[in-house]
């Protein structure tokens, strides 16, 4: 029932960012002036909750525009209506929905959805990674040098000692290949799928990472904060690889040795 419900809610918030892919909406700006939310990211959201609402009424949901509905439910439903809104509001079409669930501290579903690309990634802990019911696993990339990689850059705490610029600057410098696209929840994904090593950034939110650091590890990758601890969403820091090359990059993001 609760897999029935994500793929519903997955849904009803993708129908939303296709209503309004390529057109004309309402866009206001968060604490930066490129920080945006638009009208489009409201109607995912709601759409999203309405659906989840019906079914289950009693359990919490965390959503990334309307904060935290509180219950006494040891389920809680983790809400990105739009991961990638600036590329969104752009018309780039690397956007998706993201949405995780967890129990009693630990997420055991999640589901992100690319409805432009038509990319459904779906994992339930214990049970695989899918890619449009299709099993994936990560890369087997043993080297960081010769690792294709991806990251995200934050709005602010550019300049810290192992800083976004300072570890880019560092990988950059030996010719490895770091994308950046512009949503974490599909850089996870990517990684998922084996088409990225590896994924690091230094300031995600719950809502960007919960689904997609579940979709690695069940794609058989590995997932940890920068000192290599479990992963916690609900902490900034992620390192999402393939396993093998983990502790190699794992130096990279490291603030001893900066
Ligand atoms: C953003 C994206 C981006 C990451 C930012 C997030 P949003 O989410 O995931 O890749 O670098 O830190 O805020 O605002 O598009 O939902
Ligand atoms: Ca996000
Ligand atoms: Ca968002």
């Amino acid at each position: 029932m609760i897999k029935s419900t994500l793929l519903k809610a997955v849904h009803a918030g993708a129908e939303q960012l296709q209503n309004y892919f390529g057109k004309k909406f309402t866009i206001s700006h968060k604490e930066g002036i490129n920080n945006l939310v638009t009208e489009a990211d409201h109607a995912s959201e709601k759409a999203i909750i309405e659906t989840i609402k019906k079914d289950f009424p009693a359990h919490i949901i965390l959503g990334e525009e309307s904060g935290e509905i509180i219950s006494s439910s040891d389920i809680k439903w983790i809400v990105d209506p739009i991961d990638g809104t600036v590329n969104f509001a752009h018309g780039i079409p690397l956007c998706c929905v993201s949405i995780a669930v967890e129990k009693q501290g630990e997420i055991f579903m999640g589901a992100v959805y690319n409805p432009l690309l038509n990319e459904l990634f779906f994992a339930e802990k214990g049970f695989g990674a899918t890619l449009n019911e299709n099993k994936i696993s990560v890369s087997d990339q043993t080297q960081v040098i010769k690792s294709c990689l991806v990251t995200g850059f934050p709005y602010t705490y550019l300049d810290m000692p192992n800083g976004p610029l300072n570890v880019f600057e560092k990988l950059i410098r030996q010719g490895i290949p770091v994308r950046r696209l512009g949503s974490a929840a599909i850089d996870l994904c990517w990684v998922a799928a084996g088409r990225f090593d590896g994924f690091y950034e230094h300031k995600l939110e719950a809502w960007d990472s919960a689904a997609g650091y579940l979709i690695v590890e069940e794609a058989g990758g590995k997932v940890t904060d920068f000192e290599g601890n479990k992963f916690s969403p609900y902490q900034p820091h992620i390192l999402a690889t393939n396993g093998k090359i983990h502790d190699e990059l794992r130096s990279y993001v490291d603030k001893n040795n900066f």
